[in-house]
């Protein structure tokens, strides 16, 4: 983990909200492991004080790329930053996905939104291919559709309004695809990253059809280091439970081990 006060490369709009952000990094950018998240401080915002997580969406020799949703003042900020900008990070940060083996279990990934920023290293680094679940309300909340194909990976859509892939929440082609094949149960692995009630659902279906599943949980971040506990998730410690930082025991938990009862 480094912080750095590295350049922006490139900002540009993906579609509607969203924004590909590349930053020059050429200390971080080997370190980085798949679904682990930069801290960064966006240094023309008035409380820059306050760092925002983003998970590492992609990954090259020497820059690192960000995928992010504009919902606040910051990321408002942020999105008219333009190349040649300085921005300060921490990264990488966090605990992050297991990788698939070769020959191992096929992974079947789900996405929700900007979930897909954490998913697409995995695909990439992934010796495995597999299918990877994308969801989202509208057509341009689904993002990354052709680059997860170019690397091998079958895509599945699904959105609540119906203008692009199946009309409806992504856990349906999900589903589908766990009852069609049901004898290959034993061989699958779920990785999913999203909104806290897609990550619930789907830690319900892994529950359910006894599959093994890691979940990227988002919660608020302050210090993104370990030490203000305001990013606690509640997780099973033997017989009863426990909180553990989000930051730095996450945001990756095995779903097995999330305690939903006592989530916030
Ligand atoms: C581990 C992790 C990885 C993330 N990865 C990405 C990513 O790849 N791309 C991306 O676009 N966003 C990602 N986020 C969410 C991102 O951090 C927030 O959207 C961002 O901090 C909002 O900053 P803001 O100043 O624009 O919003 P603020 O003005 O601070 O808040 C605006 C709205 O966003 C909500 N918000 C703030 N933080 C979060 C959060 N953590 N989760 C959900 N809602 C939030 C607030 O409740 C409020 O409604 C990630 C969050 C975590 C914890
Ligand atoms: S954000 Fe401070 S302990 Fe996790």
């Amino acid at each position: 983990m480094l912080e750095q006060t590295v350049t922006i490369v490139a900002n540009e709009r993906d579609t509607d909200q969203y924004f590909r952000l590349v930053l020059h990094a050429p200390q971080i950018a080997p370190l980085i492991q798949p679904g682990q998240f930069a801290h960064v401080r966006i240094l023309p915002l008035k409380d820059a004080l306050l760092r925002r997580p983003f998970s590492i969406f992609q990954v090259g020799t020497d820059t690192f790329s960000i995928l992010y949703k504009t919902v606040g003042k910051g990321t408002a900020v942020l999105s008219r930053m333009r190349a040649g900008e300085k921005l300060s990070v921490i990264a990488p940060l966090g605990h992050g996905f297991t990788v698939p083996e070769n020959g191992g279990e096929t992974p079947l990934l789900i996405a929700g939104g900007y979930g897909m920023a954490a998913m697409f290293l995995l695909a990439q680094r992934s010796p495995q291919k597999g299918i990877v679940f994308v969801g989202g309300r509208r057509r341009v909340d689904i993002l990354c559709e052709k680059e997860f194909a170019a690397i091998g990976w079958e895509v599945r859509v699904a959105t609540e309004d119906g203008s692009h892939g199946e009309k409806g929440l992504v856990t349906q082609p999900l589903l589908k695809e766990i009852g069609n094949r049901k004898s290959e149960i034993g061989n699958r692995k779920l990785f999913a990253c999203g909104p806290t009630p897609m990550l619930k659902a789907i830690g319900k279906i892994a529950e359910d059809f006894n599959l093994p599943c890691e979940l990227s949980m988002d919660e608020h971040m302050c210090c993104g280091v370990g030490t203000c506990l305001t990013c606690v998730t509640p997780v099973k410690a033997g017989d009863t439970w426990e909180y553990q930082r989000t930051c730095t025991e996450g945001p990756v938990f095995d779903s097995r081990a999330i305690v939903w009862a006592a989530n916030k």
